[in-house]
């Protein structure tokens, strides 16, 4: 399917992806329809191997094969210059190209099998929660796509981490599975993208385009409220209405009788968190709820992906307590 031009659906340990060939710009056109992706939207593409990185990208820095050694296959995006061999549609016309080689083996079997780059954003329609599961890419791809491979549930369950190694010094675009941490134990120093952590003016242009539009969200607005858990519970159940919604740590479920509630996990185990925050997203929109209210890990570890999902989910509307 891969290599006459199909659309797959791809297990990753991070989402669910959308893949065609990368090579191939029709290809890489039907995944911009299927998904209702804005045009100036970049793809990364997917590798089996570091080794292509050299098919692709041109002056590769010694960062990229440092990180390579250290977190790939993994859930590690880099950004680096491309080669002209690389389609405009895959970069929106950029100069540079996101490269990812990913975890999960059947992932990487069906990329080394089908012997082409397989350019592939999250599975989900876009501005929606990414699919962490074959059922929820189902519910956005069903009749748009030729097939999913069933990989079973992302292991990471939040996006890959995406570093531009074209900038100086390297720069963090998307928290994600590799932490900030472990970035900077293996290069020194890392800037953090404002566009992580803050909401973009009209007039500012991230440097992952993706960063600037709504995402992840569910139809009814959400709230996010910060702070210690106990606290951040008690906020959360004296504000929300009759028809609100709750997303919370596992401990506190009990607090919110009479509300719909998705739990996220324990509040000391944010991979779990990040295993099921998109889900807990998209269940509300099969509800009617009004509003969502969510409470939020702190911003170490794999927590700053946690937060930065649920933040861009909310539109920013954070609450400290
Ligand atoms: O974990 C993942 O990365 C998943 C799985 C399927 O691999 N893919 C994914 O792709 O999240 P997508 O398209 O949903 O998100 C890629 C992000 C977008 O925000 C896009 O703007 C940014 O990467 N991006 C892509 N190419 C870029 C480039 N050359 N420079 C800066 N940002 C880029
Ligand atoms: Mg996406």
């Amino acid at each position: 399917m891969l290599r006459r031009g199909g659309l797959l659906g791809i297990p990753t340990e991070t989402v669910y992806g959308l893949g065609a060939n990368g090579l191939n710009e029709e290809a890489v056109h039907h995944i911009f329809e299927a998904k209702g992706r804005p045009q100036d939207n970049p793809l990364i593409l997917h590798i089996p191997q570091a080794s292509w990185l050299e098919r692709y990208c041109a002056d590769i820095p010694a960062a990229a094969w440092v990180l390579a050694e250290r977190f790939w296959p993994g859930p590690m995006t880099m950004i680096l210059r491309r080669k002209d061999i690389v389609p405009d549609a895959v970069t929106a016309g950029l100069d540079t190209v996101g490269m990812r080689c990913p975890a999960h083996a059947l992932c990487r079997a069906i990329i080394a099998a089908a012997d082409v780059p397989v350019a592939a954003p999250s599975g989900n329609t876009s501005g929606r929660p990414s699919p962490t599961n074959v059922a929820d890419m189902l519910e956005d791809m069903d009749g748009k796509i030729d097939a999913i491979v069933d990989g079973g549930p992302c292991a990471v369950g939040v996006e890959s981490t995406i570093i531009d190694l074209t900038a100086q010094p390297p720069r963090l675009l998307r928290p994600g599975g590799i932490t900030l941490e472990e970035l900077r134990e293996a290069l020194g120093e890392v800037e953090v993208d404002p566009a992580v952590t803050r909401l973009m003016g009209k007039d500012e242009h991230p440097r992952a385009p993706g960063m600037k539009y709504r995402h992840y969200a569910p139809v009814a607005p959400v709230t996010v409220v910060r702070g210690e858990g106990a606290k951040s519970a008690a906020y959360i159940a004296s504000h929300a209405g009759a028809e609100s919604g709750v997303i919370c740590f596992d401990e506190y479920a009990g607090q919110f009788g009479g509300h719909i509630v998705e739990t996220i996990g324990p509040a000391d185990d944010k991979g779990e968190q990040a295993r099921r925050v998109f889900d807990a997203l998209r269940r509300f929109d099969s509800t009617d709820v009004k509003e969502i209210w969510a409470q939020c890990p702190d911003e170490g570890g794999i927590g700053l992906a946690v937060n930065n999902r649920l933040n861009k989910a909310a539109g920013f509307h954070i609450i400290e307590v």
